[in-house]
């Protein structure tokens, strides 16, 4: 058995501080993690305060080799690295988000651009894209008010599962507090759910 500290990636989405199911979720869930591994490290990203959009500069300096990036180009990546180095040293990783019009909030979207990084977290081959993540582990915890996630109409969940595919996380459970306007009970099958993951 290895004696390396596992590293668990804390992600919220919810503009809500009080009252989110999601925040509630991943609390939970990151806590049932840590009593099962104390050692553990948490890293949270709250990325609910937004995070900054991709512009001309940063495609630029993305396009650049790293070795010929500028001083102006690698600042303006510098974001963009942390966030990626955050997501490379995860062994797991837990988002909690909630369906914001029907997709991930954009706070949560501007995320995704960061961390989607030809090179870094995926590669092109002659047949096709490639994800250079390996061996982690997702957790995606969604809440909605009527969106039935899974559905033809989500765009958040399945959304998410895809790009995390896509830059080589494979293994992803999500968990769904959904259609709670229709459903209030929801919730707590979703936090028995949500401790039952860790157990
Ligand atoms: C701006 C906004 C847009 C929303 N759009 C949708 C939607 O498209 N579909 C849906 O089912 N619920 C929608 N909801 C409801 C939320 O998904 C639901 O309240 C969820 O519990 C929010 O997550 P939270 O509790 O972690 O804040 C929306 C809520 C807000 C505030």
């Amino acid at each position: 058995m290895s004696n390396a500290t596992s590293t668990i990636l804390h992600i919220d989405a919810s503009a809500r501080k009080t009252d989110s199911v999601t925040r509630e979720l991943t609390e939970i869930l990151v806590k049932s993690l840590v009593d099962k591994d104390p050692a553990a490290k948490v890293v949270s990203r709250d990325v609910s305060q937004g995070l900054p959009f991709l512009d001309e500069e940063w495609v630029g300096a993305n396009f650049t080799d790293p070795v010929d990036r500028s001083e102006d180009q690698r600042s303006k990546l510098a974001l963009s690295d942390t966030l990626v180095g955050e997501l490379k040293a995860a062994d797991t990783i837990v988002i909690g988000t909630p369906i914001y019009n029907f997709s991930v909030p954009a706070a949560l979207k501007a995320w995704i651009d960061q961390i989607a990084r030809a090179r870094e977290t995926f590669k092109y081959t002659e047949n096709g894209p490639v994800g250079l993540l390996e061996g982690k582990k997702a957790y995606v915890l969604v809440a909605s008010g009527g969106t039935k996630v899974g559905s033809e109409i989500d765009f958040a969940a399945t959304y998410l599962k895809h790009i995390l595919g896509f830059v080589g996380i494979q293994d992803v459970t999500i968990v769904a507090a959904d259609q709670l306007m229709m459903d209030p009970a929801k919730r707590d099958e979703a936090l028995a759910q949500t401790l039952a993951l860790a157990a």
